[in-house]
């Protein structure tokens, strides 16, 4: 059977008929190219995750009970320095990597270009996201006398613009021999009946999807068996967006390899019940990060005998992994959760149309649900003047203000520390 009948034939056992009206109105070049897309979609697995978006997820309060933590400001001396040498002994003899994700959107910043290229107004000059993280690493690498390897994960949109943003500005003086770039899954977008949405490029929309889906493109892009080839050890894997990121923490290094455990995440103490953070929790025995917009507001609001909020650990996206955990995930699959967006669209006649409402389905897996393959996970509690100061939203909470004075402060802390 010819390509072209094959993916009729595809289509028409998909209930995905609406696609041959627009199919049938196509030239020959077009045609082809949506023949290829169509084949190299999974359609079992895109049936499957329309259905699961009839099903609502239920946490039975019962199964879930708070992670335990090490509270880094509480370590006593003899605790710190032990995890502090035992960190920096592992990144001093190049068995550390850093993996950075920047394949996300950034919708709700207002920025249009990648996150990472976006400008914080701090001291005058401003820097770039980018430029903030690649000055972190620098300076881990000065302090311990090598170049840690950085991986920086993309999407299929805005891998283009990513990789000639860190051209242009030298990666922003990082030996571009240790960076690396590769480029993560795309899911297609469903409407409300599980129909594939079309694009007004004739193709079938897709989008990212999710940073859970980090490890498996670090083993299908061959990041990891670089990595391997190394001789690396620990991977840490960090958003783009916190302008206050360690990625190369010798305190978390060290606690995780005296706790001997496969993965080791940094908290701090949540704001408020409403702040929009995944917390850290225990499910059916297993680390778990329940996220903002999975948590009942019942849950989020609950406090422990101290006053403080029982599920109060908040996951800042600063989590780092054993070599071989990250293997063992990449050959697992993780759930996809699902979020109702606007997305335009073309219909049967091919005009677009802009909607004023949610329209469609999209699927993302969440990087932490990884944890729960584990008996076990570490905590290091840091603290959010410290450690997050987060670019999310273009006003009000998490937004450029407030990362941009969070920063500040932070650096004017450590100039006075040092003077
Ligand atoms: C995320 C965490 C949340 C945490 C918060 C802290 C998830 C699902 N949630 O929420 O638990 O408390 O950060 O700041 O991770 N990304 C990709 N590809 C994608 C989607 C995202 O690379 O397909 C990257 C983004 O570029 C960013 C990071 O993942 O670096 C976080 O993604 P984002 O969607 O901004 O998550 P939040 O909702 O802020």
């Amino acid at each position: 059977m010819d390509r072209k009948q094959e993916t009729i034939d595809l289509l028409k056992k998909y209930n995905q008929e609406h696609i041959l009206k627009l199919f049938e109105k196509l030239d020959e070049e077009k045609q082809n190219k949506l023949i290829e897309q169509i084949q190299r979609l999974n359609l079992d697995q895109i049936t499957e995750l329309y259905n699961d978006t009839k099903k609502t997820i239920e946490f039975k309060e019962s199964k879930i009970e708070p992670l335990k933590y090490l509270d880094k400001a509480k370590l006593t001396d003899e605790q710190k320095n032990t995890f502090d040498k035992l960190g920096e002994e592992t990144i001093k003899s190049g068995k550390y990597a850093v993996v950075t994700m920047a394949g996300g959107q950034g919708t709700r910043l207002g920025h249009t270009g990648p996150k990472g290229t976006f400008k914080l107004d701090v001291y005058g000059k401003g820097k770039y996201l980018f430029e903030i993280l690649t000055e972190n690493l620098k300076e881990a690498n000065k302090k311990y006398g090598v170049t840690i390897p950085w991986y920086i994960m993309t999407s299929k949109e805005n891998n283009e613009e990513t990789v000639k943003f860190l051209k242009k500005h030298h990666y922003f003086g990082y030996n571009p021999k240790y960076v690396t770039i590769f480029t993560q899954g795309e899911l297609p977008l469903l409407d409300d009946q599980g129909q594939l949405l079309m694009g007004k490029d004739f193709k079938i929309k897709e989008a990212s999807d999710g940073n859970g889906g980090t490890y498996s493109s670090l083993r299908k892009s061959g990041c990891l068996a670089n990595m391997k080839e190394k001789g690396i050890e620990w991977v840490f894997i960090g958003g783009v967006d916190n302008v206050l990121l360690k990625m190369a923490d010798v305190t978390l290094l060290g606690m995780a390899i005296s706790k001997n455990v496969q993965i080791a995440s940094k908290s701090i103490v949540k704001a408020n019940p409403y702040e929009k953070v995944g917390v850290f929790g225990k499910m059916n025995g297993h680390p778990k990060v329940i996220e903002y917009s999975e948590l009942p507001e019942k849950m989020a609001k609950e406090v422990d005998d101290n006053g403080e909020l029982k599920y109060g650990e908040a996951h800042i996206m600063c989590n780092l992994y054993t070599i071989d955990a990250i293997e063992k995930i990449s050959n697992k699959s993780l759930k996809y959760h699902v979020a109702y967006k606007k997305n335009s669209y073309i219909d049967d006649n091919g005009k677009e149309v802009i909607p004023e409402e949610p329209n469609s389905y999209k699927f993302e897996s969440f990087i932490f649900d990884a944890f729960e393959f584990f008996d076990d996970i570490a905590i290091l509690r840091g603290k959010r003047e410290d450690d997050f100061a987060p670019v999310k939203n273009s006003e009000g909470v998490d937004s450029p203000k407030t990362a941009k004075e969070l920063y500040e402060k932070y650096w004017n802390r450590q100039y006075n520390k040092n003077k």
